[in-house]
């Protein structure tokens, strides 16, 4: 489904305290921004937000941080946090390549990948925000220890996901092929599924 282009999103995000177009400009002094030293959680892909506003709002002696390319999606996610008038979460426009470019090692404590694009054909699989290639950039932004919890409705992606994390020498720490509602933050796309009765897989791994 594709998005309708939204001519305001820009300018409302520019002119919000809560998003930020520069995180290069931040590198290394992320606990600057919340203005406490309490860890910071990273969600990859937030769309709408629901998922990174609902975790803020639930767990206040933890920051967090959303990463999100689409700003016609994400302008949703800012309208959130302003409404709930958070000071524990952040929004950054921009691309899960560009991590390295915005923190420093050790700066993340643990990444959530809600329903990232799946990339089903073979010669798009490097495009994965699971596969080796991102592994690569989280382990290097991520404390030692650091956790990546992943949620899916798609199969083959789920499976790949444990593999390139085994691959990579993760633990894997929980594999749940048929999450409860209850046990979930539901997200956007995520109520998609669970209203069409999809399963929901869920996998937690460690860097160790
Ligand atoms: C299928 S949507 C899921 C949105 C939300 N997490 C949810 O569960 O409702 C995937 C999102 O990931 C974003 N995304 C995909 N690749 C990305 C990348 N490389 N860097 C940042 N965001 C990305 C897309 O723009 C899209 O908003």
């Amino acid at each position: 489904m594709r998005l309708r282009h939204k001519p305001h999103a820009i300018p409302h995000m520019q002119e919000s305290s809560y998003i930020i177009f520069d995180p290069e400009n931040h590198k290394g002094s992320w606990k600057d921004i919340f203005k406490n030293k309490n860890e910071i959680e990273l969600e990859i892909g937030a769309g709408k937000g629901d998922f990174i506003v609902s975790k803020a709002i639930n767990t206040t002696d933890k920051n967090f941080l959303a990463l999100e390319m689409n700003t016609n999606a994400f302008v949703s996610a800012c309208k959130k946090i302003e409404e709930n008038d958070l000071k524990n979460v952040y929004g950054i426009v921009g691309k899960a390549e560009e991590l390295t470019d915005m923190f420093d090692e050790n700066e993340i404590s643990k990444i959530y990948l809600n329903f990232s694009t799946p990339w089903p054909k073979k010669r798009h699989n490097k495009r994965r925000l699971s596969h080796e290639n991102f592994l690569k950039l989280y382990k290097v932004i991520c404390k030692t220890g650091a956790e990546i919890e992943l949620k899916t409705d798609n199969e083959d992606f789920f499976d790949a996901s444990v593999a390139y994390m085994e691959d990579f020498g993760m633990e894997i720490i929980e594999v749940e092929r048929n999450l409860a509602e209850e046990d979930s933050i539901v997200t956007e796309y995520e109520r998609k599924f669970r209203d069409r009765n999809m399963p929901i897989f869920h996998l937690i791994a460690k860097f160790k």
